[in-house]
């Protein structure tokens, strides 16, 4: 159905821990396959060393595949040059790298959606507190992006505007594009947090014409510890670092430091190298199996578990799988949602309950937490049948 490169059963034998259960939980985290473990493991046992300062062979074999990881990141997403992509610990610190670096000043504003994952709503409070700064939101309605709403919100005094580009709480999505020619209109700048976009659906910024956006690997079945800040070179130009110190520097005295160029300035210190080695693997792994590819199984995954079962349940988000990307979040009136993912793992099924990250969201509507199934390339329609009728059994 979708060619030799989705042949789930050949994929799943890269998966060891999908013989073990039925995982659902990868809008949290994905597995890793073997070729990425193996590429972790080569690090330690045929380098083990750091890069970037060292000149010996071993040294600068490491920053040879921490550069071609970093190009696969490139392509991927379709930036102009490796410049522009930053590595960093995770998408948290990518968002809080451009909140703490980007000197906004009492008077500008910062707008997001009102249903951003934690981090990309607490930089901007503690940014509130502490310089002044305004920080709105624009509501969503049902989950569907309100384009009348925040037309009215934006204006000059707009500095930046950072929305959840896919939502780890209902999987829709932003018209981004759209959202960028608006705020691009008044002089902003427009960051999207692309944590379940770019593992999941093709992304090509320079379309897009975003100026930053962030994300995390070990949510594209890559190495934990390693984060992703793409964006536009002149403006990371303007961005200053979150840390300072050894590998982000040219030449210092004891009074000047002069930072590097783009990305380097932003990777002082020592990196997650053993991770950062296996960075090309796991890019290159899905850039095989096509994007496109993995946001259609995703969604015909999804498509069944809604018709299956949006009558019994109340599910968060738009109302058609289509809008909904791989994620199939979920609340029922008779048991919690952390109950409801207890029952799912006594049967092998590991889903996450919960606020997902998103308590703003779910305060604001008064609902106590949902359970969500996601899904990716690597779960099949029968563990999607099995998590049905388990919730069916327990439900009905
Ligand atoms: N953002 C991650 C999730 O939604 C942690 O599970």
């Amino acid at each position: 159905m979708w060619g030799d490169k989705m042949n789930i059963s050949k994929i799943r034998k890269d998966f060891p821990i999908v013989s073990d259960w039925i995982y659902l939980d990868n809008a949290c985290t994905s597995l890793k396959p073997c070729q990425v473990t193996e590429a972790v493991r080569e690090y330690y046992e045929k380098f083990s060393v750091c890069s970037g300062r060292s000149t010996h062979s071993l040294s600068l074999e490491l920053q040879r595949r921490i550069e071609a990881g970093r190009d696969s990141l490139r392509k991927l997403i379709n930036a102009k040059s490796t410049d522009e992509i930053v590595y960093t610990k995770n998408c948290t610190e990518a968002i809080n790298l451009v909140s703490k670096g980007m000197n906004l000043t009492k008077g500008d504003v910062v707008l997001t959606t009102d249903k951003e994952h934690n981090s990309n709503l607490v930089p901007w409070i503690k940014l509130q507190d502490n310089t002044g700064i305004t920080y709105r939101q624009v509501p969503t309605d049902n989950g569907n992006f309100d384009m009348e709403a925040f037309k009215e919100a934006m204006s000059t005094k707009v500095k930046l505007v950072s929305m959840v580009h896919t939502s780890n709480l209902d999987g829709s999505t932003i018209p981004a594009k759209e959202v960028a020619e608006v705020v691009h209109d008044h002089g902003g700048i427009f960051m999207l947090d692309a944590a379940q976009s770019v593992p999941h659906r093709p992304i090509d910024v320079q379309k897009i014409d975003v100026d930053l956006i962030a994300f995390s690997v070990h949510k594209m079945i890559g190495p934990t510890g390693v984060g992703v800040l793409y964006g536009k070179k002149d403006l990371l130009d303007d961005i200053e670092p979150l840390l300072y110190g050894g590998g982000g520097v040219k030449n210092t005295t004891s009074r000047e430091a002069f930072l590097q160029d783009c990305p380097r300035k932003f990777e002082s210190g020592q990196q997650n190298y053993a991770s950062l080695f296996a960075v090309k693997t796991a890019v290159e792994y899905l850039m095989d199996i096509g994007m496109d590819n993995i946001h259609e199984h995703e969604i015909k995954l999804n498509e069944f578990a809604t018709k299956e079962l949006h009558e019994y349940v109340h599910i968060i988000g738009p109302e058609e799988a289509s809008e909904r990307s791989g994620i199939f979040n979920f609340y029922v009136d008779e048991l919690g949602a952390h109950e409801v993912s207890i029952l799912l793992e006594e049967e092998g099924i590991l889903t996450r309950g919960g606020m997902q990250c998103v308590h703003s969201w779910y305060n604001k509507n008064k609902i106590e937490g949902g359970t969500r199934a996601s899904f990716y390339f690597y779960n099949t329609m029968d563990e999607v049948k099995k998590f049905v009728e388990i919730v069916k059994k327990y439900l009905l």
